[in-house]
């Protein structure tokens, strides 16, 4: 069962969660290389990989759904980790046909060249796929979970999912797949929540705050991501589902009032917007079939220090988000949000 690559594909490695875990095999997995392919999507950015050496990392700037450009990656990996996709959920509401075509077209693709080519998979998915639960109820999310996807991010996310299954019953292909709960750190696309807010505030722009600010996310530093999705590439069982999650659940307002909070600024000073259509209310995690079965564990269990890191990090780097901000606000401005 164990799995030991040498040469793994990472997609979608210049995103957010994708550039830090490649970035983590780099400093944690010193015979690993590692081939990014990506397409540099306006939430893809070539400099999230700098300083990584030449003879551990290959840059391949293209697209999953390259039958062609996949196969001949594949030809030559043992293992590939598929974290590319469109991310992120009102952009799914505006305009959902990126996400079929990324998420579901291209995995499609990534699994008939790991069919062929006899490469181990691994998917990275979300706990979106199961829907969501009310605020006071004291079930999470387990592996045993039904699918239940709300919105077109993550109704495409489940489709991915289940072409995985298929594929691995079906064809025997040998995979895996973990869903993860909200990840948070550095180089996040300042479209997502934190980053937005954290910016707005170095920005002068009052952060926004959806409907009644109490819907719950469950938080994970996104390097015990990238740790538990090491763990199940190379000590999961092919065929398996895990859930990967750090006991993190705030709601909303809590996590913009810390942000607040660690930013010098009065708790009040943000502004209500319009409530995204469909919103889920609450994401928990139960990760307990990956800790008790792979013995994984996560490293940053303080929320208010890797918050504290992570506007930080912003805040030191300036450059890497301030020319998409004005665009990004008026996107959010025409939709009331
Ligand atoms: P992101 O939007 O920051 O990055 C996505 C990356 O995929 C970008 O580099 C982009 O250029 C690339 N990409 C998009 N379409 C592509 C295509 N057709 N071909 C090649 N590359 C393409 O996303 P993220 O937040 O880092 O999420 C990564 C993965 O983790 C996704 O599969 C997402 O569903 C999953 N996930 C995210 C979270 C979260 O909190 N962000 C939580 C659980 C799971
Ligand atoms: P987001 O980062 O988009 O992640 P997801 O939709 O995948 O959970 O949003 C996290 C939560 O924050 C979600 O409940 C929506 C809310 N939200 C705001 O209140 N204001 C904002 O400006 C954004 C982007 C999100």
């Amino acid at each position: 069962m164990a799995c030991d690559p040498k040469n793994i594909i990472v997609t979608g490695g210049a995103g957010f969660i994708g550039s830090n875990f490649v970035h983590w095999v780099v400093d944690n997995q010193p015979d690993v290389h590692v081939v990014v392919l990506d397409a540099l999507t306006y939430a893809g950015n070539r400099e999230n990989l700098a300083g990584i050496p030449d003879d551990r990392m290959e840059f391949v700037h293209g697209d999953i759904c390259d039958a062609e450009l996949v196969d001949r990656l594949f030809a030559d990996a043992d293992a590939c980790v598929h974290f590319a996709a469109e991310s992120h959920n009102d952009n799914s509401i505006s305009n959902p046909e990126p996400f079929i075509r990324t998420n579901v077209e291209g995995t499609y693709q990534l699994l008939e060249a790991a069919r062929k080519h006899g490469v181990r998979f691994h998917h990275i998915s979300t706990d979106e796929v199961y829907g969501d639960l009310a605020l006071d109820d004291p079930a999470r999310f387990t592996e045993e979970t039904p699918y239940c996807p709300s919105s077109p991010y993550s109704s495409s996310k489940a489709s991915s999912d289940m072409l995985v299954r298929a594929w691995h019953r079906t064809y025997g292909v040998p995979v895996t797949i973990s869903n993860c709960s909200n990840n948070y750190g550095p180089r996040q696309h300042i479209e997502k929540f934190i980053p937005r807010q954290v910016t707005n505030i170095l920005c002068g722009i009052k952060p926004k705050l959806y409907g009644d600010g109490l819907n719950v996310r469950d938080w994970i530093h996104t390097e015990d991501h990238s740790s538990a999705v090491w763990k199940i590439l190379t000590e999961g069982a092919l065929g398996e589902t895990y859930l990967i999650g750090a006991d993190g659940e705030k709601n909303n307002i809590d996590v913009l009032r810390a942000i607040l909070a660690a930013m010098g600024k009065d708790a009040d000073d943000f502004e209500w917007v319009r409530d995204r259509p469909g919103h889920d209310r609450r994401y928990a995690i139960d990760s307990s079939k990956l800790r008790r079965e792979l013995g994984w564990q996560p490293k940053h269990t303080d929320f208010a220090e890797g918050l504290q890191d992570t506007i930080d990090w912003y805040a030191s780097n300036e450059d890497w988000w301030s020319g998409e901000k004005d665009a990004i606000e008026a996107k959010y401005a025409a939709q009331g949000q």
